[in-house]
């Protein structure tokens, strides 16, 4: 049983300055709710509630927003508001969430090596913060059962265009049943090194071990500790399998993904997705 998930959070978002100058890029609206409640919905729609956020320095509207806001509250209170007084609360009550601050930007293998206290000796996700995915089952839900399957740590992969490998970490397979077994994985490779264009899209299952390999990793690209350079190390002492997860993920690290999101997510509402449908409809023949 998988109960427990790790939402790294505490990259700088340099592709979104200077929207992300003095707000955290998981704060992002996608929508109507912040990028990062997406991906908590996911955790707690595979069945985790114990979940640990790593963050830092001016990433606090993170934590706000997962409490309870009691001057909010009030106010909605005498104004007899409470259909609001709901709403607000239900993002403080979906999990146990945890905090802890990655002190220094040393990269994501890094920030992982934070959480190996709350993780301890079990099987743990990984949700990176800024990627949202749609799909039937969830993501993690869908990696968790191959979990329970195959016993060993399994990620995430899709096909990634030739232009955005250089963005990825990236992975050399072998294929066996539905999952393929990791031979190599290469952290943003330029697309001729690139071993494949199965691209690492931010969702994990690790198995414990993986602390002692971030712990022997060391500074690879941009001279930070990559988490995908420490499952190199973890493929060496035990199998690590990759799934291709079906289903759209969204990189809100970028602008495009980021707006393709909030489309999509938008259509699907029943409040303004038939008005934004006939309004795209008549933008598209105009441009
Ligand atoms: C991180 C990982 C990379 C992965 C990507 C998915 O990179 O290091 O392997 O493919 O997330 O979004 P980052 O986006 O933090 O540069």
């Amino acid at each position: 049983m998988l109960v427990k998930a790790v939402i790294p959070a505490a990259g700088l978002g340099t592709r979104f300055f200077p929207i992300t100058k003095a707000q955290p890029k998981e704060m992002l609206p996608v929508y109507d709710r912040p990028t990062i409640e997406y991906v908590v919905k996911e955790a707690v729609d595979s069945g985790i509630d114990n979940i640990l956020i790593i963050t830092g320095r001016g990433k606090r509207a993170i934590e706000d927003h997962f409490d309870r806001s009691f001057e909010l509250e009030n106010t909605l209170i005498k104004g007899e508001k409470f259909d609001l007084i709901e709403e607000l609360e239900a993002s403080a009550n979906m999990a146990d969430i945890h905090y802890i601050r990655q002190k220094e930007q040393k990269g994501l293998g890094d920030a992982i090596f934070c959480a190996r206290k709350f993780v301890g000796n079990e099987p743990f996700a990984v949700l990176l913060g800024d990627t949202i995915t749609i799909s039937e089952t969830p993501c993690t839900k869908q990696l968790i059962k191959k979990y329970e399957e195959y016993k060993a740590s399994i990620i995430a992969v899709e096909k990634v265009n030739k232009e955005k490998i250089s963005s990825y970490g990236i992975v050399k397979v072998t294929p066996i049943n539905d999952v393929y077994r990791i031979e190599d994985l290469v952290e943003k490779p330029s697309p001729e090194e690139a071993p494949s264009d199965l691209g690492i899209i931010g969702r994990y299952v690790l198995t414990p071990e993986i602390f002692e390999c971030i712990r022997k990793t060391k500074p690879g690209v941009g001279g930070e500790i990559q988490l995908t350079d420490a499952i190199r190390l973890l493929k060496d002492i035990q199998a690590v399998y990759a799934y291709n997860f079906q289903g759209r993920r969204y990189d809100i690290g970028t602008k495009i993904d980021w707006l393709k999101s909030t489309i999509e997510i938008a259509l699907n509402s029943e409040e303004n997705g038939p008005e934004l449908k006939k309004y795209l409809k008549e933008l598209l023949n105009k441009v």
